[in-house]
């Protein structure tokens, strides 16, 4: 049996539509609690510069009401690790931030400043936080990552889920295969596998049967199938397509 496959919810566009319309209406912190209930094993929530949806007080409040670990994501700076250190919660990713983007485009690139990196990561350990870094998966960025000192990598499927949804078949197929190798790689060498970026109910399978991957962070189709069929059936129909996809999955080695 291969290790269980949790899943973390990010709750970032249930507080852009909040913030559509200023206010406290819809709550991401209901969203957190809802998506608990119906079996998230994980809230994720990126504190953007820009505060473009989470806001501070969002991240406090998950902190002091939820129980189950807190993922927060945030760029690797100095204002955010400050808060990280503030409200200390279970895990921090840190990911590549620009203020033109709709979403994290890429992963971090390891190679541009790894003395900065290698402090913000052991500064968030010291105050207790787990560090994962949203990576490119290739089996060279997760050595770099392991130079750094993070236990644990997220892997970018954006490009997959891109090649999915384009119907791409080579393109999809080629990307898993990317996804694999980084993924059998990074655990040979002691990190922590886990994925995230444009998973969908359709696209996720494949991507669960891996067997090294022990975590996906999916926000966007979950947050989307909401608006039709709730959140708690849009988190159990996701997490009834991730047993389907992990039922496949071979032994991890
Ligand atoms: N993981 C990370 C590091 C992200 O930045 C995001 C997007 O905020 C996700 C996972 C979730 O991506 P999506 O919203 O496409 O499911």
């Amino acid at each position: 049996m291969p290790a269980p496959l949790r899943l973390g919810v990010n709750i970032d566009h249930v507080a852009t539509l909040r913030n559509a319309r200023g206010g406290f209406y819809p709550d991401p912190v209901r969203a957190a609690h809802d998506a608990i209930m119906a079996g998230a094993d994980g809230i994720t929530a990126h504190l953007r510069e820009d505060r473009r949806h989470i806001r501070d007080e969002d991240i406090e409040r998950l902190k002091r009401q939820i129980l189950t670990p807190l993922n927060f994501e945030m760029a690797a700076t100095d204002e955010m690790v400050a808060i990280a250190c503030r409200v200390r919660p279970h895990a921090a990713c840190l990911v590549p931030e620009k203020r033109e983007e709709r979403t994290t485009e890429g992963g971090l690139d390891l190679a541009a400043n790894p003395e900065r990196l290698g402090s913000v990561i052991a500064r968030l350990k010291e105050a207790g936080i787990r560090v994962s870094l949203f990576v490119e998966p290739e089996p060279a960025v997760m050595d770099a990552a392991h130079r750094l000192g993070a236990p644990v990598v997220e892997l970018h499927t954006g490009s997959y889920a891109e090649a999915f949804l384009a119907d791409d078949q080579a393109r999809t197929d080629a990307e898993l295969d990317r996804i694999r190798r980084a993924a059998a790689h990074g655990a040979a060498i002691g990190l922590e596998i886990h994925a995230g970026h444009g998973l969908t109910e359709q696209n996720v399978g494949p991507v669960a049967a891996i067997p090294q991957i022990v975590e996906l962070n999916i926000g966007h189709a979950l947050i989307g199938a909401a608006i039709f069929v709730g959140l708690g059936d849009a988190i159990r129909a996701m997490l009834s397509a991730m047993e389907a996809g992990r039922a496949a999955a071979p032994q991890a080695r």
